[in-house]
């Protein structure tokens, strides 16, 4: 069996295991105190070219999500996402347990637009209902789709003018800024929202989420939220280790490169074979639609998610490249497709 169910079935890039025995022995301050986590900071401030943002390291993405959004709004005010948003769909109501509703938004292709978010505002109007005030979104989506520079700097524009917070969880930002679609830089990012993270898990850490705060008055008191929602590791170094190892130099982005790479050789494969796909997905996870009876072969040699069910004996599949997909396997995967057709 070979995987294409997810980008963390792999456990992390050899050089990050290395670094974590190399260090093994030395003693270090806890809770995000020692001089790795201080050095990442600094690597991934160089990295934006911004001195003025804060960086916390927290474990995984749900984790972040919860402790931002709580972090950020006041009892009666909301988060905005999409149906298809990870913070409405998968993370078990774990902001709404912190006791903030989610607004969800239908969306075509995974991505909010200052127009739907209008509607959304034009529809809480009074102390009845609740607030909206902070705009969740991911990049790239839970379908694949990525932001352009002009996307966000339209939706920034947006919630300033409204006085929305904009949050960009970034459990995908490597495959969605290397991304042969993307415009958008790691450094344009700081500009464009109020608060945002750098998803290690995904991207070749054994976990780790890099959040960074932009907006002065969201950062007062942030390592006292993270502890409260029991986010902050003693061994915070095992955090710090590894984005000292992605951002030293350009082992992050090459790792994200690999993931899109082998994600377009099945893109292009999929669509020489006439295949649709359910959305555009410019990233690491494709969604193509197949023949049910296909699905069946496949399944006997290959792991996958069965996403959605179409018209007739069709389903739409998610496959999902990582930093360690091998080649072989991808092409192996595409010529059993056409040997199951011919
Ligand atoms: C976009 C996005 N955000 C957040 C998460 C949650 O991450 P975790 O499983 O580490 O809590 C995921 C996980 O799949 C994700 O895809």
């Amino acid at each position: 069996m070979y995987s294409f169910k997810n980008d963390y079935s792999e456990g992390a890039h050899p050089r990050i295991l290395q670094a974590l025995v190399d260090t093994n022995f030395e003693q270090e301050a806890g809770y995000g105190k020692d001089r790795f986590t201080l050095k990442a900071g600094e690597l991934l401030k160089e990295k934006m070219g911004r001195k003025d943002v804060d960086v916390h390291l927290l474990v995984g993405g749900t984790q972040t999500n919860l402790t931002v959004i709580s972090a950020f709004l006041r009892p009666h005010e909301a988060a905005i996402a999409a149906k298809s948003g990870h913070i409405f769909t998968h993370e078990t109501g774990a902001i709404e347990a912190t006791g903030h509703k989610i607004l969800s938004i239908e969306t075509d292709d995974g991505k909010l637009t200052p127009v739907l978010i209008k509607k959304v505002l034009d529809e809480h109007t009074d102390e009845h209902m609740v607030k909206p005030k902070l705009v969740y979104i991911s990049n790239s989506t839970e379908i694949g789709s990525i932001y352009v520079y002009k996307e966000l700097k339209d939706l920034s524009e947006f919630c300033r003018k409204n006085s929305l917070l904009l949050f960009m969880d970034g459990a995908r930002l490597g495959s969605a800024l290397c991304s042969e679609e993307s415009d958008l830089k790691l450094s344009d990012l700081p500009e464009l929202v109020d608060a945002f993270y750098i998803g290690g898990t995904k991207n070749g850490a054994l976990f780790g989420e890099a959040l960074v705060i932009c907006r002065e008055l969201l950062k007062e008191d942030f390592r006292y939220h993270i502890k409260q929602k029991g986010a902050l590791l003693a061994k915070g170094r095992l955090l710090g280790i590894q984005f000292v190892e992605l951002f030293r130099d350009n082992l992050f982005f090459d790792l994200a490169l690999h993931a899109n790479k082998m994600a377009g050789i099945l893109r292009e494969q999929l669509t020489k074979g006439n295949f649709q796909f359910l959305t555009h997905s410019a990233s690491n996870q494709l969604f193509p639609i197949l023949p049910d009876k296909l699905i069946e072969e496949l399944q006997k040699k290959y792991d996958f998610l069965i996403w959605e069910k179409m018209d007739g004996n069709d389903s739409a599949i998610r496959l999902v490249t990582s930093w360690a997909t091998k080649e072989d396997e991808v092409l192996a995967f595409i010529e059993d497709i056409k040997k199951c057709l011919s």
